[in-house]
């Protein structure tokens, strides 16, 4: 096993009607921002509860947050923060709204005059970082920003990945009934993504992290089990929870503790999003199954493991129980109702160009495990996703 720290301070309070607990966590004297996205919490009744359980704070809203947030808007709410001296920011929304309200903590308190210089730090610490502390209440269960410190920020039409420890939510809401109003591709998007947060940090090579590996395995056929039932039966609390707990601990540091990791899937994913438009979840059902068979030969040993431990696949000779896993994993992602070739979203083999330059663009050119997924190699892992 590998050296390791692992930090995590985010508060989870989880289940049914808690929202009346919000004054509770939040310092008396704040003055709250509330943010949100396009409407869904006003529809759904979610907001409404959220201003409740707020009712011994002074209340400002900022809605209007997009899916995949786009620097412009965020900004608009850096203002509201400065202007109206708000002390803490309450994130109502899903990964979009969350991420969103992350950059908006730093932003506001970036004293350098250019806050787009706050997207170029990727994974290196950013100098003398401070935020704003932010909560939030989770509206999709998916990217598992609720209990991490990264966002994901749309500007120019790339995707920007961002770190900082002092993002991690103070605390957040994980209550599974307003989740019951997501439509249905929302959901399956969601299982999709938890399932792959699990696979970037599972799918490398063995380093003997049994409790990381087995934690791993647990998420995976916890989403297996409930996936198609999540989705069907949508007010089903149970089957909604597993996959909330799932979400959310997929992606807070934990089975990536100590082991190595592969992001590919989602370095390509975000291009193909900035590029075309498709749901995060999407892009990762289309790109692993190429991204496993592209990287067969280096991922043999954990991918034999996924095979056996996930699917139940012990016959055969080795290359037929990889081939068969990877299969296995494609339809599972179909039976939710997730297409897994680009040409399902009308992404012709022509745009495998643009595709790779934008990868050039933003450096990504030595990604996976073994940083040797070069643009040669993304090239013939978009091939084989058409
Ligand atoms: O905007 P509203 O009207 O609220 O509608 C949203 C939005 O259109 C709707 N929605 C949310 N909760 C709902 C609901 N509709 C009905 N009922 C509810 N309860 O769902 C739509 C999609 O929302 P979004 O927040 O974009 O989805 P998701 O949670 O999948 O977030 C995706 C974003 O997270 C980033 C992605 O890149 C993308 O920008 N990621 C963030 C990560 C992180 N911070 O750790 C990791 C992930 O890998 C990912 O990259
Ligand atoms: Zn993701």
């Amino acid at each position: 096993m590998n050296n390791f720290d692992f930090y995590n301070p985010t508060h989870l309070v989880f289940g049914k009607e808690r929202l009346g607990e919000l004054d509770n966590l939040i310092p008396p004297a704040a003055k709250v921002l509330v943010l949100y996205g396009g409407g869904s919490v006003k529809k759904f009744g979610t907001l409404a509860k959220v201003l409740a359980g707020l009712k011994n704070h002074k209340v400002v809203e900022f809605g209007g947050i997009e899916p995949n947030p786009q620097f412009t808007t965020l900004m608009k709410a850096v203002d509201i923060v400065k202007k109206e001296n708000i002390d803490f920011l309450l994130a109502v929304g899903g990964g979009s709204v969350i991420d969103g309200t992350k950059f908006i903590s730093l932003a506001a308190k970036y004293e350098r005059e250019n806050p787009e210089e706050l997207l170029k730090f990727g994974f290196t610490p950013i100098p003398g970082c401070k935020a704003v502390p932010l909560g939030t209440v989770v509206t999709i269960p998916a990217t598992g920003s609720e209990m991490n410190n990264c966002a994901v920020i749309s500007y120019n039409h790339g995707k920007y990945v961002i770190y900082s420890a002092e993002v991690f939510p103070k605390f957040s809401f994980l209550d599974p009934t307003i989740t019951f109003s997501l439509p249905a591709t929302q959901v399956a998007n969601g299982v999709v993504d938890a399932f792959i947060h699990t696979t970037e940090q599972y799918l490398t090579f063995p380093v003997d992290g049994r409790f990381q590996d087995r934690t791993a395995e647990g998420i995976m056929q916890t989403l297996i089990e409930i996936g198609r039932t999540t989705i069907d039966e949508p007010t089903n609390y149970e089957a909604r929870a597993n996959l909330v707990v799932c979400a959310t601990m997929a992606l807070n540091g934990l089975t990536c503790s100590g082991v190595p990791q592969d992001w590919t899937s989602h370095m390509i994913g975000h291009e193909l999003t900035a590029i075309f438009g498709i749901d995060h979840g999407k892009t990762l059902a289309v790109l692993l199954p190429a991204v496993l068979t592209v990287l067969k030969e280096q991922k043999r040993a954990k991918l034999l493991q996924y095979a056996e431990r996930i699917w139940n696949i012990t016959d055969g000779d080795e290359a037929s129980r990889v081939d068969l896993a990877i299969s296995k994993t494609r339809e599972f992602f179909e039976s939710l109702g997730i297409k897994t070739r680009l040409a399902d979203y009308n992404v012709t083999e022509d745009k495998i160009d643009d595709v790779v330059k934008a990868l050039q663009q933003h450096g990504m050119t030595a990604l996976s495990e073994s940083g040797k997924v070069t643009l040669e190699v993304s090239r013939k892992i978009l091939e084989g996703a058409m």
